[in-house]
């Protein structure tokens, strides 16, 4: 009796600790979309707690301190995965594997610090999203050497560094998202082609030189906005055909390059909010002559505007200088720019534009809310806005004309 009960105990101990050592799930919860499927005690891997039934998005919330082997394998009815707020400190090298239909695997809110070499490798997803990891600093080289993956977004971890090549493997690869990281450099091995998107606002970049995107065929938007750039080379943003939008809002930049996007005609959208440009220079964008939709200048601390700044500009549709130093606004300012839908003016130190107001309000909109326009400058505009000549042109002067 006393020895059976010995043994029985011996047993147990030994099945559980045996078992304890890979079980993946306790605790956790499982959602279809926001529908509990299941709260589990324990169990090894996913597909034990799945309905038969497709589920469209599967959120697994719950702390998982390890992702076991086989945690997620096996997968076939899932669209979208969401590993949400796990905590998970460590990931097994086998724990994905075999996600058939999965297109979407997403992990928020865990606490690994290195993404290692393979975890990904074999998944036929389309989309990673890995984001909010807020101790994720290193990736091995080999960690996304995924054939599948069209969009990686690896944002706001603390990743000062990533590999060489550590995305030259990603065949399918449009759309790179690394906002909110710590790079301070973004190594032109990075960009291979095929890309679409890249994002690296919210980083540490401090400078843009030459050949990290000069010549580039396939991309098509850059945001590096919310950095500290105070530096862009002449030649950073050549020879790319296919550019259309380039975000540098809230930057450190002091001067505008005429020279920047030779023979990039495409750009179509140029963000440049919250600078610090005195002055725009002579043909300040000459190279943007395509259809521009919007370049953004507001809250640049623009003083000094040089008479032939947009000269070059064929068309565009938006012009924005709002909430600038500007005191002088004068009719020469937009010579040699051929159309303009909308120019925004608002919240700058304008008394009275200069020139033939046929010129200096050749937009369709003109915005001058909001600027200290004296008395006389209101009459001028008002006696001119009855003018044949002024049809089809509208100015307005109304702090509510603020947008
Ligand atoms: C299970 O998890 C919930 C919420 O995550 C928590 O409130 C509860 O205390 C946990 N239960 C056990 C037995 O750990
Ligand atoms: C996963 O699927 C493979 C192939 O169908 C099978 O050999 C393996 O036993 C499965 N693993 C689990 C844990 O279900
Ligand atoms: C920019 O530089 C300043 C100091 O010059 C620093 O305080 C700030 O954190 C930096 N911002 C970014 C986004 O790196
Ligand atoms: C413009 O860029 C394309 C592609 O990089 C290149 O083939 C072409 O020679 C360039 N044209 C000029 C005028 O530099
Ligand atoms: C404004 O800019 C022009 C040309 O860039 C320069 O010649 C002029 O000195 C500047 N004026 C002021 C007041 O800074």
């Amino acid at each position: 009796m006393k020895i059976a009960q010995f043994s029985f105990c011996v047993i147990t101990i030994l099945v559980s600790e045996c078992s304890c050592q890979e079980i993946t799930y306790k605790n956790v919860t499982f959602f279809d979309n926001h529908m509990i499927i299941t709260t589990t005690h324990q169990g090894r891997s996913l597909q034990e707690f799945l309905p038969d039934d497709p589920v469209e998005s599967l959120t697994i919330l719950g702390t998982i301190p390890v992702l076991y082997k086989d945690a997620i394998i096996n997968v076939s009815n899932v669209r979208e995965l969401h590993l949400y707020n796990n905590k998970i400190e460590q990931i097994h090298p086998e724990a994905f594997k075999n996600l058939v239909g999965v297109e979407l695997l997403e992990m928020k809110y865990s606490d690994f610090i290195t993404i290692k070499k393979g975890i990904f490798n074999d998944l036929a997803i389309r989309k990673l999203i890995v984001a909010y990891n807020h101790q994720l600093e290193t990736v091995e080289e080999g960690a996304f050497d995924n054939p599948h993956i069209e969009t990686l977004e690896l944002t706001v971890s603390v990743i000062k560094t990533l590999p060489k090549n550590i995305f030259q493997k990603m065949a399918k690869l449009k759309t790179l998202d690394l906002t909110g990281n710590l790079l301070s450099s973004i190594p032109p091995e990075f960009l291979k082609l095929g890309l679409e998107s890249v994002y690296f606002s919210y980083n540490r970049l401090t400078s843009i030189p030459g050949g990290v995107f000069t010549g580039h065929q396939t991309l098509q938007e850059v945001n590096l906005a919310d950095n500290n750039v105070s530096l862009i080379d002449s030649s950073a943003f050549d020879h790319m055909l296919q550019l259309k939008s380039v975000n540098l809002a809230h930057n450190k930049l002091t001067t505008i390059d005429p020279e920047w996007f030779y023979n990039s005609s495409s750009v179509t959208r140029l963000n440049l909010h919250r600078n610090f440009f005195e002055d725009i220079p002579d043909e300040a964008f000459k190279n943007l002559h395509g259809e521009v939709e919007k370049i953004v200048l507001s809250e640049c601390r623009v003083k000094n505007i040089s008479c032939g700044a947009f000269k070059g500009i064929k068309m565009v549709r938006s012009l924005d200088l709002r909430m600038n130093e500007i005191e002088k606004w004068d009719a020469g300012f937009l010579t040699g720019l051929k159309e303009i839908r909308s120019l925004m003016l608002s919240a700058n130190k304008i008394k009275c534009p200069d020139g033939d107001f046929n010129d200096v309000f050749k937009a369709e909109y003109t915005y001058v809310g909001l600027n200290p326009l004296d008395v006389d400058c209101l009459e001028k505009i008002e006696d001119w806005m009855k003018l044949e000549s002024s049809k089809g042109h509208v100015v307005c002067t109304e702090e509510s004309c603020f947008d």
